[in-house]
């Protein structure tokens, strides 16, 4: 009995948690973006780019190149293999919604 409640709990649980999953996955990226394109998307090396307040459709397009091969770049390419759709529409959106320095 117990053990369906779970279940039943679990399947309830379910749309949700895949969200948590997203996040938490979406965070883990952030944080690697972070040591080279800085956490508030202000890049501190000469040959970063600065994200913070660029367009969020060209900043996912980017992605998507990346990740493609179309516009090659070694460290970009290995973590754009890494995200989803999904996830680059997120980290765009959210280094577009930073302030400009
Ligand atoms: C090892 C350092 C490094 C890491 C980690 C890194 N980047 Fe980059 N990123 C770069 C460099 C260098 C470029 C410039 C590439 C080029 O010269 O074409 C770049 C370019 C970009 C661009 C294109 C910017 C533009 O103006 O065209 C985007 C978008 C981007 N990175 C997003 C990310 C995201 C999102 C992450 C985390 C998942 C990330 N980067 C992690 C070094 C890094």
């Amino acid at each position: 009995m117990r053990k369906l409640t779970m279940a039943a709990l679990a399947l309830c649980l379910a749309g949700s948690a895949a969200d948590a999953r997203d996040k938490v996955q979406q965070q883990d990226l952030m944080v690697q973006c972070a040591a080279c394109h800085g956490a508030d998307g202000i890049a501190r090396e000469r040959d970063v780019p600065h994200l913070a307040c660029q367009q969020g459709e060209y900043l996912y397009n980017q992605l998507r190149a990346f990740r493609s091969g179309k516009r090659p770049h070694k460290e970009m390419r290995y973590l754009g293999r890494h995200m989803s759709d999904d996830d680059m529409q997120v980290i765009a959106d959210y280094y577009a919604g930073l302030p400009c320095r």
